[in-house]
């Protein structure tokens, strides 16, 4: 709503919010924002249009299996454009019910081509789960895991991710995580000490922090053949670039991206 060009172009997204507080952003846009509101946004437009451009470029290498792990509110499902992609909605079943409930008020129908895949990470391999679904581990599959592996405690992160690395060769995910934020600048520790308060406040703290290059060690530990990083630095560079308003995301998230 607020900026232009758009980084991720999302119809969907105000129809599955309360219809209420979508019909008040509408008729009465916030006029003022908190200083930490743009980095916020842009964080969550680049993480989907991150993995929706790679998963553009996994589809024309013949993928045809895409799941997305934590889904929450993700619309892709709902915008596919690839008429042979099928796409596996993995979310935790008290999520995945309120979503389902909203998308029928809105009217949204669940396309044939989505599946949902009830999963409590912490309790439950994703193996089990996706294969009672109809996944073909055979086949080679492409995963984003988006706003997620923060909150989750690292057992339950690297049995996730040596499921994926074991699938066959064409296999990649797209995740974001947060950098240990005693690496932080002064300011971003500062900011961080507010989200890290709120999250933590609805029951949803964070738990997880990755060294950027230990991560990449850990991912060819757990069984990829390659990965790569990505820094605010360079999420800036690759979709922020050319904008003339100052929508930009800061230093604490990074982008990463491991495959078979
Ligand atoms: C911040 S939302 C991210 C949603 C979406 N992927 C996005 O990019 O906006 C976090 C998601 O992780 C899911 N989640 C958190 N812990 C989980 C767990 N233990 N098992 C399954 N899902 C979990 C929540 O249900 C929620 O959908």
């Amino acid at each position: 709503m607020r900026d232009r060009p758009l980084v991720l172009d999302d119809p969907i997204a105000l129809r599955v919010i309360h219809a209420e507080v979508a019909r008040a952003l509408r008729e009465h846009p916030p006029k003022h924002e908190t200083p930490l509101g743009p980095y916020l946004r842009a964080f969550f437009v680049m993480r989907s249009r991150f993995a929706e451009d790679e998963l553009a470029l996994a589809v024309g290498r013949g993928v045809r299996q895409y799941i997305v792990l934590g889904a929450g509110f993700d619309t892709f499902a709902y915008r596919n454009p690839f008429p042979d992609l099928r796409v596996f909605e993995v979310d935790h079943p008290d999520t995945q019910a309120i979503k389902r409930q909203r998308l029928a008020d809105a009217g949204i129908d669940t396309p044939a081509s989505l599946t949902f895949v009830p999963i409590d990470f912490t309790t439950t391999a994703l193996a089990d789960a996706l294969h009672a679904d109809g996944f073909d581990a055979s086949a080679p599959a492409f995963f984003s895991w988006l706003g997620v592996v923060p909150y989750l405690e690292r057992p339950a992160i690297d049995a996730t991710f040596r499921f994926i690395a074991a699938l066959p060769q064409g296999t990649a995910v797209v995740f974001d995580y947060a950098v240990p934020p005693e690496t932080l600048s002064w300011t971003g520790r500062l900011i961080y000490r507010q989200m890290a308060k709120r999250v933590a406040a609805v029951g949803e703290p964070w738990k997880t922090f990755f060294d950027p290059k230990e991560l990449m060690a850990d991912l060819h530990r757990l069984g990829f053949t390659s990965a790569e990083e990505f820094d605010g630095d360079a999420l800036n560079e690759r979709y922020f670039k050319s904008r003339t308003d100052r929508l930009k995301v800061g230093g604490m998230g990074h982008m990463a991206m491991a495959r078979v």
